[in-house]
């Protein structure tokens, strides 16, 4: 019997090279040495405590993988999404930058929960655009420091995602418009209030403080690799948005691991595969219509250009899931693992890990990536039950 039913599309990426070297423009955009600065900080911060890995061996042993690694993103920081670490981590940075620039003096992170900088932390407003996880990682960033906060939502955000970013104090600001109209409008608000925009994706022009999101990121990767405990993964697959996590990803264990790194493969749904599309076209391409999907931390239809130098020839495959796999995998991993223990994983925590049990139950598709009973696969459930009405409807 099968442990999921449903589609997938594959596309082997033909400017990946394992030979290849982290070149010096992908490393100026992520190492593992900038990640240090990162780690030190997010680590003082109140509540911080790593997340679990959990190696899942009755799910491993079921889709005939050896070992099946889930790295599980559902508690971080109370904000259930691996986002926590990103948006809330630029924040305390752009606080410090602009502080430096105003006073001549850098704030510690220390210094800025202490409250040392209050009068003047409380003057700065940082703002994004979000259709959930990240606003709310950007929220609790400007709580946590003491800035003001003001957050764009389009007309198909609910209501319970507006509500827990309120609950850290930012005005919520609904749009009857889509994404992108969202992200304009936060933009040219931003403008005309003097407000920072602190965004997770990048484009020409606007690239430091992408960078700092995915630095961020890179404290989950460095948790992943002590719980490892000198293994590598063979195979690594993961959802992509706009990429700035697969990037993140994909570069933390090239710049580490260099040609013993994992296969890399990044997974999309069907209607929003901007990074799968990017690499069939050989360059950045924009994915048009409403990008609707039950996935709704991946519906992005542009890539962020950052992402995509590392992507370009890091990512070893581009894969689509079809939606039908995504309740399936949130109740498998829902009733238990192993042992009677449950894991919560939101619509957008399980592709990578849908994908993975799917692509080897299809011999094409594991011959493709060289997937077999050898294989040591990781995957990163990126968020609990972040909108818990849909995740009640979706496991019942
Ligand atoms: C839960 C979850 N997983 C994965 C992603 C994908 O991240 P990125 O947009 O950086 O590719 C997101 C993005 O919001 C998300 O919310």
């Amino acid at each position: 019997m099968s442990l999921l039913t449903g589609a997938l599309s594959h596309f082997s990426n033909p400017k990946a090279n394992v030979e290849a070297e982290y070149s010096a423009e992908q490393h100026a955009i992520l190492n593992v040495a900038d990640s240090e600065n990162a780690i030190r900080d997010i680590t003082q911060w109140p509540n911080y405590a790593a997340t679990p890995l959990y190696l899942l061996n009755d799910i491993a042993s079921a889709a005939k993988l050896k070992k099946l690694w889930y790295k599980d993103e559902s508690q971080r920081f109370g904000l259930k999404s691996f986002k926590a670490l990103g948006g809330a981590y630029a924040v305390a940075r752009q606080l410090q930058i602009l502080l430096h620039k105003q006073h001549g003096k850098m704030p510690t992170t220390k210094e800025l929960l202490e409250g040392k900088w209050k009068s003047e932390v409380a003057e700065i407003v940082v703002s994004c655009a979000t259709d959930g996880n990240h606003g709310r990682s950007v929220a609790w960033g400007a709580q946590m420091f003491g800035c003001g906060c003001v957050i764009y939502i389009h007309r198909d955000v609910s209501e319970g995602r507006k509500q827990a970013m309120e609950a850290f104090g930012a005005e919520v600001v609904r749009i009857s418009g889509n994404y992108d109209e969202s992200v304009r409008l936060a933009d040219s608000e931003a403008k005309m209030h003097d407000r920072v925009i602190v965004s997770d994706t990048s484009y020409e022009g606007y690239m430091d403080i992408p960078k700092d999101v995915a630095l961020g990121y890179t404290v989950m990767l460095a948790e992943v690799v002590e719980q490892l405990d000198g293994e590598i993964p063979s195979h690594v697959f993961i959802q992509g948005g706009v990429g700035g996590l697969a990037s993140a990803v994909c570069g933390y264990f090239w710049d580490l691991w260099g040609k013993q790194r994992p296969r890399f493969i990044i997974v999309e749904p069907e209607q929003a595969n901007c990074l799968q599309q990017s690499a069939q076209a050989g360059k950045p391409v924009v994915v048009g219509g409403d990008l609707e999907t039950l996935m709704a931390g991946l519906a992005c239809g542009e890539v962020s250009s950052l992402a995509w130098t590392i992507l370009e020839n890091g990512a070893d495959d581009f894969m689509t899931l079809s939606e039908d796999a995504i309740p399936q995998a949130m109740r498998l991993l829902a009733k238990g693992y192993q042992s009677g223990g449950s894991i919560e994983a939101g619509e957008s925590a399980v592709p990578g890990f849908a994908a993975a049990i799917l692509a080897r139950q299809h011999s094409d598709f594991s011959q493709a990536m060289q997937l077999n009973s050898s294989s040591r696969v990781l995957v990163i459930g990126t968020e609990g039950a972040t909108d818990p009405e849909l995740y009640k409807q979706l496991t019942a």
